[in-house]
């Protein structure tokens, strides 16, 4: 149960879902002279995160254990929390942050095969308290999302995973969105960016924030 003032949105899905731009219209249906809406991002939203992001995305040549990169997801979202999420959800307003945890059961869990019970744990350790209050999964095919990674030129230590890693990343998103229907929006993300938007703002709008 959250006790914060403000909300908690997250935005997850595959490579190729078109999260930022659509991060950048949530921000602006939401946003009004009452409401303020921070849009940060993980891994990132600080200068640990950030350097741990450059870490994590750029070197495609460091091999990195998985439960290695698990650790390093939850030392940025530590940080993250502490200097972002939690003041921003204690003075009210709206957080709305690019992947949270979710994406670590589906890339690291999901992906990678890292155990459900070592995500489970650091949960507990770094945010017992904390969860999104509402999550938009835009979802899409991982062939499509892959190729459109792709098409946008310099492809990252992700994005040179296989079909499989994606196709499993997926699941473990969908599966999520299954276990818990009152927090996760599936949005199909493979519609044309009209529909998609239509979409969020109906969700944004069932839950009375625009
Ligand atoms: P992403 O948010 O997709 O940024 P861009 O659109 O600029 O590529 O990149 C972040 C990558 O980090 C993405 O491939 C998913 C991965 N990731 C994890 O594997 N686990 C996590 O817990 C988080 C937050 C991200």
């Amino acid at each position: 149960m959250n006790k914060h003032l403000g909300l908690f949105i997250t935005l997850e899905g595959i490579e190729g879902a078109g999260k930022s731009t659509h991060a950048d219209y949530i921000r602006r249906l939401l946003a009004n002279d009452d409401t303020d809406v921070v849009l940060t991002r993980e891994p990132g939203g600080t200068e640990l995160g950030e350097r741990i992001r450059d870490i994590l995305l750029i070197h495609q040549e460091l091999h990195i254990e998985p439960e290695a990169e698990l650790l390093l997801m939850f030392t940025a979202r530590w940080q993250h929390l502490k200097q972002v999420i939690i003041p921003g959800l204690a003075s009210g307003k709206i957080v709305l942050c690019d992947r949270f945890t979710d994406s670590s059961y589906a890339y690291q869990g999901g992906g990678r095969g890292v155990s459900r019970d070592m995500i489970d744990k650091l949960v507990n350790i770094v945010h017992p308290d904390v969860k999104p209050d509402l999550t938009i999964l835009l979802d899409l095919s991982a062939e499509t999302g892959l190729a459109r990674a792709r098409q946008s030129g310099v492809v990252d230590r992700f994005e040179s995973e296989t079909l499989k890693f994606f196709e499993s990343a997926r699941q473990t998103f969908l599966d999520i969105a299954r276990a818990e229907p009152d927090r996760v929006f599936v949005i199909n993300a493979e519609q044309d960016i009209c529909n998609i938007q239509q979409e969020i703002k109906q969700v944004l709008e069932g839950k009375g924030l625009c």
